[in-house]
This record gives structure tokens, sequence and C-alpha cells, in this order.
């Protein structure tokens, strides 16, 4: 049998930072509001010269950097993003050639919004398993800001700009137990950015190229969505709750988070939060938390993680792994 197994994993967030108190002067909301309901404190934002591929670059070299491989080695790029820079090439193209990858591997760009990183991890579990790859590069990363109204107080002090990545190589253990990916088109008007590129582009001016949100039914949606799919990877797994050492989940709101652990029975102190200090990087935030925690020391070697997303469409998943 073969597995994927994390070699190393990298981030990175953009150098310009916007504070909650940067927010009140855009919209009228509160440091107190936000803190309260998401548990957000201040988010990265790209330069205006700074691009989705910038940002999976930087992350990719230090995972890159971490597994100890050469950029050679990586025989497929899978990154999850909503934001890319171009309608084609890919972000996994352009990236393979600025990474100087001339192996002729596959690279392509996949698209759940805040549960991409699952699904691309997903997808890269099942090429590793199959023996179409052995050494993969997976990314999510986004340039959200451009996405957003920034009149629209609902929307705007949610995201923020990021990225991560890990290397997964060939093992004969897992590394990777499982993954569980899972859609429900139905619920598109709930999350969702109205327009795009083959309704025309004058519309990308307008309102509905800006992500929209019925935050408290969305709410509801994940929390539910999210204690169902950890459940369905605890039972695949024949694992426990106590089995888990970490939650590292999206971070999109504490307070979904903390639902999440309760179900799990895990204190809060066992879960990788970083929502603090980046707010809602979307298909970013499970590899930022996950390198977070691997660069801190907090993760080890050996040790078990829950991954879990929710994002728009609705799309959500969840891995279960050893590090
Ligand atoms: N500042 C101050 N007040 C605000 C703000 C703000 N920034 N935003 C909304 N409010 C107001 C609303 O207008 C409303 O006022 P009203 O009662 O006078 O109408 C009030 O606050 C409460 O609004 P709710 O929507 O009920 O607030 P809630 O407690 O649900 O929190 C939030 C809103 C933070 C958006 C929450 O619902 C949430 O986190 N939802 C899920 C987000 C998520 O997980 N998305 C999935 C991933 S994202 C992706 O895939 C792209």
């Amino acid at each position: 049998m073969k597995y994927s197994r994390i070699l190393g994993t990298g981030s990175y967030l953009p150098e310009k930072v916007l504070h909650n108190t940067d927010m009140e002067k855009l919209v009228d909301t509160s440091d107190e509001w936000i803190r309260e309901r998401t548990g957000i404190e201040q988010r990265h934002i790209a330069a205006d010269d700074e691009t989705t591929l910038d940002l999976a670059e930087k992350a990719a070299r230090n995972a890159i950097d971490a597994a100890g491989i050469n950029s050679n080695d990586i025989d497929l790029i899978v990154i999850a993003t909503t934001t890319p820079d171009c309608v084609f090439p890919s972000v996994a193209s352009m990236l393979q050639a600025r990474l100087g990858i001339t192996n002729e591997s596959p690279a392509f760009d996949i698209q759940a919004v805040c549960a991409g990183f699952a699904y691309a991890l997903g997808v890269a579990d099942n090429f590793i398993r199959g023996g179409s790859a052995s050494v993969v590069l997976v990314i999510g990363a986004e340039t959200f800001s451009r996405i957003l109204n920034w009149k629209d107080r609902n929307t705007c002090v949610l995201f923020g700009d990021g990225a991560g990545a890990v290397v997964l190589g060939e093992d004969d253990k897992p590394g990777i137990h499982s993954t569980h990916l899972h859609a429900d088109g139905r619920y598109k008007d709930l999350l969702h950015v109205p327009n795009g590129v083959s309704r025309g582009y004058d519309v990308m001016q307008q309102q509905e190229a800006f992500v929209q949100m019925r935050g408290n039914e969305v709410f509801r949606m994940a929390v539910t969505k999210l204690r169902e799919v950890v459940e369905e990877a605890l039972k695949a797994n024949q694992m426990d709750k106590s089995d888990i050492d970490w939650l590292v989940p999206h971070q999109a709101n504490i307070r979904i988070i903390q639902a999440t652990a309760r179900k799990l029975n895990m204190s809060m102190d066992r879960v990788v939060l970083t929502v603090q200090n980046h707010g809602n990087t979307s298909a970013a935030s499970i590899p930022l938390a996950l390198d977070t925690a691997v660069r801190d020391g907090r993760i080890q070697r050996g040790e078990k993680l829950l991954l879990e997303g929710f994002g728009g469409g609705f799309t959500w998943g969840a891995a279960l792994v050893t590090y």
C-alpha cells in the first residue's frame, strides 16, 4: 500500500496589517464587535503589486526547505485558490516555472473556496495512493482582499490574504489516513461572488464582483456540517475522539471552531488557533495554522491531527493525518 506523508510545511503572510481599529475607519464597526463575534484582531493585506502567485511562491519555498527536497523532485503541484492571478494559466503552472521545475509534471488549480485546502489535500493524497505522483506540493493561497466590498461591514472585516503549503511524499504507512470531501450546491446563494468571467467583464466593476454572505445562515450550516465530517473521519479510521492530538481547523470564526472542539471533547489548548492574527484567509487558513503550530513546536512528529474546513458552494471536508 502507498500512502502520503507530510514532509514539510511553509506559509507566508503579506507585510501590510490592518487592525480592527483600522477597520473602524472604513466601515461602521468596532474592535469589540469583531473580536466578540469572530475572534479576529487583525488581517494581512497583499500589496498592490503582490499577487496570489507571489504569496504561493513564498509559502512553497518555505515548505520545500522544511521538507529538504529539491524543487525538481516535485511531480505534481495542486493549488487551492479562489483568487488566481489570471483566468489562465493556473497559478500552479506559473509557480512551477518560478520554482525552476522543468520535469514536465502536472500542475493545476482547484476551487473550493474555504474548503479548498481540504480538497487539494484529498486530490494530492489520491494521486500518491494511485501511484501517479510521489512528491506533491499542495498549497492554499488567496488574495481575498481583491474580492471584498470594502464598504460592506458584513464581509470586509472577516477576510485577509495569505498562503500556506505542504510537501507530501510517498510512504509505506500513513501519513494521511483519509480525506472526506463534500459539496451541496443548493446553498450557493448564501455565500458567493455572484458574477464572473462567463457573465461578462463589465459587471466585474460592480457590486456583483464581491463576496456576499448571509453570515448567520452560513454559520449554522458550518457548525452542523463540520460536526458531521469530523465524526465521519473518526469512524472511517475506527478512532476515538481521544485519539486526536490536535484540531487544525479552517480559521473563519472562533465560535465555529469552539463548536467543533466541543464536539470532539477537545480543550481549546489542543486547537490550533490563528484566526486572531489573519482573519479568514479562505483556502490558505488550514496550512497557515498547520505551519504555525509545526514551527512553534506544538505539533510533533507522530501526533494525530484532524484538519477541517467549510466554505462557499457549500463545500466542506476533513483529513485525518499522522504528522
Ligand atoms: N460590525 C458591527 N456590526 C455588524 C458587523 C460589523 N462588522 N457586521 C454585521 N453587523 C451587525 C449586523 O448588521 C446585525 O445587525 P442587526 O441585528 O441590527 O441587523 C448584527 O451585527 C448581527 O448580525 P449577525 O449576522 O446575526 O451576526 P453573527 O453573530 O451571525 O456574526 C458573522 C456574523 C461573524 C459573519 C458570523 O455569522 C459568521 O462567522 N458566519 C460564518 C462565516 C463563515 O464561516 N463563512 C464560511 C467560510 S467563508 C468562504 O467560504 C468564502
